[in-house]
């Protein structure tokens, strides 16, 4: 079926921890609050000196070794991002210099928001298809600095998002299965940021929700029904991590255990387009995901936007 095989991950986080009681420090707001509505009890947000790319090139470089592909065997380096450092150059050709990719590498950014990385999946796919690359193996990264764009004297948002990486390796697999559904709701006024006019993110949390719960179980069912397959051949569900009670509804729709769905936003927060493939390593890394095993991905958010893809590990 052509689909992606994942050969190996990495993760970089930046340095500085802040818990929810550190907020709570300089904010009306309270442990119990945040990890009541969101299950969020930590997050990362850069120091001075780390950036977008810093990460990139930390959870990028991890990827390399893990998959154990040598940088001049890349042929596409695609960042998903929404709160690169710069404009331009893009962020993925940062990760070209730095860790020293070919020149014949095809390196670019996209902004999907949370869903970038199942978009970045699918874009890697079908390049990988077309057989114009310059190397086999592309680097699909999801990388971002959310901090740069919190008000953080708006206790609606600022604790609800983090800093960080996430990387993957992945390569065509004749025999994986494969199957990708996205959607777009243009909407900006839901979930919307850095602009002249609103240049911190702003959001209507109950929307944002309630478009989640919405639309992604949805999307996972078409996702399996492309593919021919049911639930119970998914080995595991690795969803956005914006929210456990989010993906606790999800679960619910989909009549399934929450214990199938991967969590990690008690560590991170919403790591929007990193959120994915953080997880992704962490199970890796912890003998979770194993090799055959097929993985579910799906992203949603700003955009709107939501997608599904899968992945074989
Ligand atoms: N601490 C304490 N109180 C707070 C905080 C806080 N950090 N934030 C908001 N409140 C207050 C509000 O001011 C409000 O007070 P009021 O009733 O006096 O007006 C009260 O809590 C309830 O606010 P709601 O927004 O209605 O609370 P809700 O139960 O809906 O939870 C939340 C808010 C957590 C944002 C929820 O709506 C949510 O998780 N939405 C999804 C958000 C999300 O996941 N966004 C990111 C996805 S997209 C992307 O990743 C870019």
């Amino acid at each position: 079926m052509n689909g992606l095989q994942l050969l190996g991950t990495g993760r970089c986080l930046p340095s500085r921890r802040v818990t929810n009681e550190d907020f709570a420090r300089t904010l009306d707001t309270s442990d119990a609050w945040i990890t009541e509505r969101t299950g969020i009890r930590q997050r990362y947000f850069c120091a001075e000196g780390e950036t977008a790319v810093s990460l990139a090139v930390g959870a990028a470089r991890q990827a390399l070794e893990d998959a154990d592909v040598q940088p001049g065997q890349v042929g596409l380096c695609i960042a998903a991002t929404f709160t690169a450092d710069r404009r331009t150059p893009a962020l993925a050709c940062e990760v070209q210099a730095a860790l020293g990719l070919p020149q014949t590498a095809l390196c670019l950014d996209i902004n999907a928001a949370c869903t970038g990385f199942v978009a970045a999946l699918e874009t890697a796919r079908c390049l990988l298809l077309g057989g114009q690359l310059a190397g086999p193996y592309a680097l699909v990264l999801g990388a971002e600095k959310i901090s740069s764009l919190l008000d953080f004297s708006d206790r609606s948002t600022c604790v609800l998002f983090g800093d960080g990486a996430g990387a993957a390796v992945v390569r065509l697999d004749p025999q994986a299965p494969w199957a990708a559904v996205f959607g777009t709701r243009g909407d900006g006024q839901v979930l919307h940021g850095g602009g002249p006019e609103d240049p911190y993110l702003a959001m209507d949390g109950r929307a944002v929700f309630r478009f989640a719960v919405e639309t992604v179980p949805v999307c996972i069912r078409a996702v399996l029904d492309k593919a021919g397959l049911t639930l119970d051949a998914v080995d595991h569900l690795v969803l956005h991590q914006a929210n456990s009670r989010i993906i606790h509804s999800i679960a619910k729709k989909l009549e399934q255990a929450p214990a199938r769905f991967y969590e990690n936003m008690q560590r991170y927060g919403n790591t929007s387009a990193a959120s994915i493939p953080i997880a992704l390593d962490e199970m890796r890394r912890a003998g979770q995901l194993c090799p055959g095993q097929t993985v579910l991905c799906a992203g949603f958010g700003a955009g709107l936007t939501w997608g599904g893809v899968l992945l074989r590990a």
